[in-house]
């Protein structure tokens, strides 16, 4: 017959040897277990003599339940046990330094501060924002621009053009803005007032070109938009945009197929020591064309030309924004170094407002 005290004093050992939660299940289920070693000795118990398996059986029990103690105490023990090593070795130093996160290291590129910047001023004096697509169709940026079919302007613009398709027409890269003023006019009652951002691509490349760039385009049509309206509105943007008093601007007469009269717009400014700045100087720096919106322009995009009238501005945005921040080489700014742009964007929670200021 098993030997009780001697089962007893090897489960405790047992028991007591246990190293962790895992390892104490195991020795429970070796004992007390269906198959366990004390289990088995209950399980005698049926074939002995009724008087013998009353004391027997009272033994075994004792056993049983004493063990039964013993497991639940270690596992206690270990328990508490794993608690301690695992915030021991989960300790955080409050003392050290906070760890930078995204809102700290990521950065805004200056060309889509530079975009909210256009939109927060322009959304202030009632304009809306128009988009079009890159990819454009010749008549969309040439032809209902009044560019005449085989016009040279076609060619000064270093188009872009796909694979004529098999109906003879060929796609492009719009090389500006402006097929988005057609697409808002076929699309739009006047009066309208929109300001359209977006890429641009011409085949073209140095310091101050790059094959894909931004324009900013602006049109108001209705029945009396007059060259004094464009000179305010210009006048108004730049002084915003620029954080200035006072913006001085030369209107110069040019030439664009989609605007008569057309002017190219130069703003004062003064240049030195590596530096220029707005507001001040008697230098001038060329930074825009505008007009007003030619008569067969308004009437290829479907308005009457005798009841309205309208002007439109494009504007580089790339430009404005090697002006505004200093930045002296626009291929810099497609390039993608991480360094560049921790130095010159800005912080994703800087969102600029007429109130709260553009720059900050
Ligand atoms: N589309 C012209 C360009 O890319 C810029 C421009 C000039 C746009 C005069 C206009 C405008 O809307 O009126 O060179």
């Amino acid at each position: 017959m098993t030997d009780l005290p001697t089962l007893e004093g090897d489960t405790l050992d047992a028991i007591a040897a246990a190293t962790d939660e895992a390892d104490l299940e195991a020795t429970r289920v070796a004992t007390l277990g269906k198959k366990g070693s004390i289990s088995a000795l209950l399980s005698t118990l049926g074939k002995m003599a009724p008087e013998q398996r009353k004391t027997r059986g009272a033994e075994i029990n004792a056993l049983k339940d004493k063990v039964a103690v013993a497991f639940e105490a270690r596992r206690q023990t270990l328990r508490e046990a794993a608690l301690e090593a695992r915030l021991a070795a989960e300790t955080v130093d409050v003392t050290l330094p906070v760890r930078a996160g995204p809102l700290d290291t990521g950065r805004i590129h200056p060309i889509s501060q530079v975009m909210d910047e256009l939109s927060v001023i322009f959304a202030d004096m009632g304009f809306s924002i128009a988009e079009g697509p890159d990819i454009e169709t010749d008549d969309y940026n040439f032809t209902k621009l009044n560019f005449p079919p085989d016009h040279p302007a076609r060619d000064m613009h270093d188009t872009f053009f796909f694979p004529a398709a098999a109906d003879g027409t060929r796609k492009l890269l719009r090389t500006h803005t402006s097929p988005v003023q057609v697409r808002t006019m076929l699309g739009k009652e006047p009066p309208i007032r929109v300001i359209c951002p977006g890429r641009t691509y011409r085949c073209d490349s140095d310091q101050t070109h790059t094959p894909m760039f931004h324009q900013v385009e602006g049109l108001v049509i209705d029945r009396s938009a007059n060259l004094g309206n464009l000179k305010w509105v210009l006048q108004e943007f730049l002084r915003a945009f620029f954080e200035v008093d006072e913006v001085r601007m030369r209107f110069r007469p040019s030439f664009f197929p989609f605007t008569e009269p057309s002017m190219e717009v130069d703003i004062q400014c003064r240049r030195g020591d590596g530096e220029i700045r707005f507001g001040e100087g008697d230098d001038w720096l060329e930074i825009l064309g505008c007009g007003m919106v030619h008569p067969n322009v308004l009437g290829n995009c479907g308005i009457d030309p005798q009841v309205y009238q309208g002007f439109a501005w494009g504007i580089g945005i790339d430009r404005i924004a090697m002006l505004k921040y200093g930045m002296p080489d626009l291929r810099a700014f497609f390039e993608n170094d991480v360094r560049w742009l921790e130095h010159y964007g800005f912080r994703p929670l800087d969102i600029p407002s007429l109130i709260g200021g553009l720059s900050a």
